[in-house]
């Protein structure tokens, strides 16, 4: 059996994609799947946790043992985020939020016109972020999605977020990012830490980032 290095612990995971409503029938979001962030929750009540997975819109299953909490918008997942937080030991945000949101929902269907149309967005709050700030205790672990210059940006969300950790994927190389059942990520840590880990299927790798991280942590020093 797998060491239980979660017990007693409470870790809550973000998985999928945000829906921004434009009206009733239209919404911006993205590739998001949730199977990256369902795997690191199973991963995580498999090592033991009270584990709360808060999901935006995915078809995927509950994994054994795991609340899950659904969600829509990325206000929505920052709501229910803040009020699991305080209670949290780890916080793992794998979740694709939007980072912008239409500025007006139209609560009657748009109509087409002649011409073109402009859709005007305006930001969203950047949970990790805000997390980030308001951190007490918890261990916080973000995940990046680039296509370019993936060390430098990790690096970056990571003093700019305040997380502990950052889990890097180039979601340009195939089978690895949105959608696909494998995944190929480095992991970045403060005072330099950086780890890779080879392609692998999502939960597999799910279950060695957990490890590799709560080896190197003790959550009883928090
Ligand atoms: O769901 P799958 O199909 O399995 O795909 C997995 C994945 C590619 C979605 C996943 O591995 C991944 O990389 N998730 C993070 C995607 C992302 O939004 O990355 P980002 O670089 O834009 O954001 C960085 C971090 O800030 C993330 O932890 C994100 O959850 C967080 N964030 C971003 C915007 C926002 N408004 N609030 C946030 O908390």
């Amino acid at each position: 059996a797998r060491p239980k290095l979660l017990a007693g612990r409470k870790v809550v995971v973000t998985a999928g994609p945000t829906r921004e409503r434009i009206d009733p029938v239209r919404f911006l979001t993205n590739f998001s799947s949730g199977k990256m962030g369902y795997a690191m929750a199973e991963a995580a009540a498999e090592m033991g946790a009270e584990t709360v997975l808060i999901s935006g819109p995915v078809t995927l299953p509950v994994p054994k043992g795991v609340q899950r909490i659904f969600v829509e918008s990325a206000e929505d997942m920052l709501n229910a985020v803040n009020a699991e937080y305080e209670t949290a030991d780890v916080v793992v945000k794998t979740a694709a939020v939007a980072d912008y949101r239409p500025i007006d929902v139209h609560s009657q269907k748009m109509k087409k016109q002649a011409g073109g149309s402009t859709l005007e967005l305006e930001r969203t709050t950047d949970i990790l972020q805000h997390l980030g700030k308001t951190k007490t205790h918890q261990l916080l672990i973000g995940f990046a999605a680039e296509t370019n210059d993936v060390a430098h940006y990790a690096k970056d969300k990571l003093e700019r977020k305040n997380a502990d950790y950052i889990i890097a994927n180039d979601v340009s190389e195939a089978q690895a990012g949105f959608e696909s059942d494998t995944n190929r990520v480095t992991v970045y840590g403060k005072g330099g830490f950086e780890q890779s880990f080879e392609m692998m299927p999502k939960l597999e790798l799910a279950r060695r980032l957990l490890g590799l991280i709560m080896e190197k942590e003790d959550l009883h020093d928090r």
